[in-house]
């Protein structure tokens, strides 16, 4: 603003002044006024959504009682703005608050990119200066009681409602506080996934099916190809009747059964003590009688646990692993299995996976951001003998338009002898397209 002419109030376009944030002297002295109007105790006791009601019934009677005169618009915009920085994350509220938006970059404070509908777009939110941002940080994770500085300038937090956040900040971070926000994924069920074409219903009812025959499932994927999302649908065709135990790193599963027993990994603290692993748990579950036991993701020597656990008495358990290719899924639980502490020879690890693992469904995300399963297979060798992988449904896709949607078909093949026979075994009709092999 050097040079720059001081606009006298009365000649200000509100409504534009409200929109580019420029106006934070209206959007504070609200601010300030809604603070002296409510009851901080009373307030807290409420949730976020009752929270947000409480304050916008406020604030429409004080912008009514003392606002300047406003159009319709720029009041629901004052509103808004207000409410959303008294709510805690400020100019993040709004992102947060958008269903469409699936993840929060903030790559300092003036440029935060977000995640819509598998899309990255550049917001047009921004922070006033570094130290709004930084006060945003500090708010964040002072909720996990953890510092953010630059001693300790890595932060792994998350939001009370689910997000999970992390923090880098400079001098590891060149151009400023980097903040990186993942929302809380909403739980799809089987039928909303097949609506979105991520599957069709013969494999849903497939999935289905092996789910409740106990089949070992494992969902593979690349970051945010929907492994979590999918897992959460799967779960659902686990029977009222078993104990589930569900084991992650920041929880994210919503399983719908009565029984569920939810357990969450713990990092270090700032003395770095009181870490309990992904492993701690899964060996610990052992000793919960578990009929099910679903590990959010694989990723360490929790990996060789979770394969007995498979292999001894907690069948039909499921689990996720980053992998680009059912193929890979199987080289990475082998990789991933091996990092256990225990020297086990690799020929035991390939033992373990193949006994262990009946079906992987395999994951991809298109070029137009849809999430899809793009194959399903049963692995059919077993003991130490070389991987052998049956295809269940494959994803064909039609050649991508001008519009750059993909379209395609999941075509179903016959089952294996095997598998069609464990799911018969199972009481389990099959579905239309997976009629066994011949020679079943
Ligand atoms: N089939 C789907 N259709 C549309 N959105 C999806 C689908 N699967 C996942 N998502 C969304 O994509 C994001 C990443 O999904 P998630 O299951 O966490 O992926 P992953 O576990 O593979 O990293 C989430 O916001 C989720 O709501
Ligand atoms: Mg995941």
């Amino acid at each position: 603003m050097v040079g720059g002419e001081v606009k006298a109030p009365a000649g200000r376009d509100t409504r534009q002044d409200l929109d580019n944030g420029a106006d934070e002297i209206l959007v504070s002295t609200f601010r300030e006024k809604l603070l002296d109007e409510i009851d901080l105790t009373e307030l807290s006791k409420l949730d976020l959504t009752q929270r947000r009601a409480r304050l916008e019934r406020v604030m429409t009677h004080l912008v009514a009682r003392e606002g300047p005169l406003l159009s319709s618009r720029e009041r629901t915009t004052l509103i808004r703005r207000v409410v959303a920085e008294t709510l805690g994350l400020g100019v993040l509220e709004p992102l947060l608050a958008d269903e469409a938006v699936t993840e929060i970059m903030i790559n300092g404070p003036d440029t935060i990119f977000v995640e819509r509908l598998g899309r990255l777009e550049l917001s047009p939110t921004r922070f006033v200066s570094v130290d709004q941002l930084m006060q945003t940080i500090d708010r964040i994770v002072s909720t996990v009681n953890r510092r953010v500085d630059e001693s300790s300038p890595m932060v792994d937090a998350r939001l009370h409602t689910g997000e999970r956040v992390n923090v880098i900040l400079p001098p590891l971070a060149l151009d400023g506080p980097v903040v990186t926000i993942r929302k809380f994924p909403r739980a799809f069920t089987m039928s909303e996934l097949v609506v979105r074409d991520t599957l069709d219903e013969e494999t849903a009812a497939f999935l289905a099916s092996c789910v409740r025959a106990k089949l070992n499932i494992v969902v593979s994927g690349g970051t945010g190809s929907g492994k979590t999302t999918l897992l959460n649908a799967l779960s659902a065709a686990i029977p009222e009747h078993e104990r589930i135990v569900t084991i992650e790193d920041a929880a994210e599963l919503s399983l719908q059964q009565k029984h569920v027993i939810r357990l969450e990994s713990r990092p270090a603290n700032i003395e770095g003590r009181g870490q309990v692993t992904i492993r701690d748990l899964v060996r610990n579950s052992l000793r919960m009688r578990p009929d099910r036991i679903v590990v959010g993701e694989v990723r360490g020597g929790e990996t060789m646990d979770m394969l007995s656990a498979m292999n001894t008495g907690h069948e039909g358990s499921l689990t996720t692993v980053h992998a680009n290719s059912p193929a890979d899924a199987l080289s990475r639980l082998e990789t991933l299995a091996s990092m256990s502490d225990l020297e086990i020879p690799f020929q035991a690890v390939q033992e373990q996976v193949n006994n262990a693992v009946d079906v992987i469904v395999q994951l991809d995300r298109g070029p137009d951001g849809s999430r899809r399963i793009s194959a399903v297979v049963s692995l059919e060798s077993r003991r130490r003998e070389e991987y052998l992988l049956h295809e269940v449904s494959l994803f064909e896709a039609a050649p991508v338009g001008a519009d750059r949607i993909v379209r395609g078909r999941h075509v179903p093949r016959p089952l294996s002898p095997m598998l069609s026979q464990r799911l018969r075994l199972a009481g389990e009709q099959l579905p239309p397209g997976f009629d066994a092999a011949q020679g079943a």
